[in-house]
């Protein structure tokens, strides 16, 4: 039997981290935030959004525990996880599948890998209706560990830095990252007013020392300028 399989969750992730500093992966440095000090989170953003433009529809990829999908006052909701929480017990690539449903705010916050928030993002641009808004957690690891795949640590944002990235040079979507709990993208249908060119179209392969040398041009912005930002044509 391998040995992670009988470790506990905590011993795995440490066992990981240890591996990862032997085998010369790693790459040091830390993010100057802490998430705990912030007034808001991920449910005040989303709520202010929802009152903005005065949504009716509301969908989240990845529910969990509820903590957010009970919070959100929206007139309809659906919540998709394949585990538990929400609404519809399904992956996010099922649901899209079979969905017929358009949305006025969507939350992607299901599987933390780039190449899953890349789909369910393009997949929620498909059913999200104009004006909408669309939400991604986890925009901002603090460090190294925080975004490895797999998962070596309690907080863990995954690569979905690396796909903020990506629809950061889209010409057709316009996208900040608000700075709290974690980092909570904000991506809009529209022309893109900070477009950006990060010379290459391989992101799944860029690495930590990418990020940290250039998460500021993905767009960072307070929870009081989401206002303007959602209101801006
Ligand atoms: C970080 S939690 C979501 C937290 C929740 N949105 C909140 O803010 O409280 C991630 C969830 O994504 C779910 N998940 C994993 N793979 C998924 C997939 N392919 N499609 C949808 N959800 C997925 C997991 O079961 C887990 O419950």
């Amino acid at each position: 039997m391998k040995l992670s399989k009988i470790l506990s969750r905590s011993n795995r992730f440490r066992l990981l981290r240890l591996k990862s500093r032997l085998n010369g992966k790693y790459i040091p440095g830390e993010l100057p935030f802490t998430w705990d000090t912030t007034i808001y989170n991920r449910s005040a953003v989303i709520s202010k959004v929802i009152g903005l433009i005065g949504a009716t529809s509301y969908l989240e990829i990845g529910c969990f525990t509820d903590a957010v999908f009970k919070a959100i006052d929206c007139k309809h909701k659906v919540g998709v996880d394949p585990a538990r929480g929400g609404t519809v017990r399904a992956t996010s690539d099922d649901f899209f599948a079979s969905n017929r449903e358009t949305f006025d705010v969507i939350f992607v916050d299901g599987l933390h890998t780039y190449e899953q928030v890349r789909v369910d993002l393009l997949n929620s641009f498909k059913v999200l209706n104009e004006g909408g808004v669309i939400l991604m957690h986890d925009c901002l690891p603090l460090n190294y560990d925080e975004q490895a795949i797999p998962c070596q640590s309690k907080a863990w944002t995954g690569d979905v830095w690396k796909a903020a990235f990506e629809f950061k040079q889209n010409p057709d979507i316009d996208m900040r990252i608000i700075v709290l709990d974690h980092g909570v993208g904000i991506l809009k249908s529209c022309k893109n007013t900070q477009l950006k060119s990060f010379s290459t179209d391989n992101f799944a392969d860029l690495d930590f020392n990418f990020f940290q040398q250039k998460y500021e041009e993905l767009g960072l912005m307070e929870y009081d300028d989401v206002e303007d930002f959602v209101r801006q044509k």
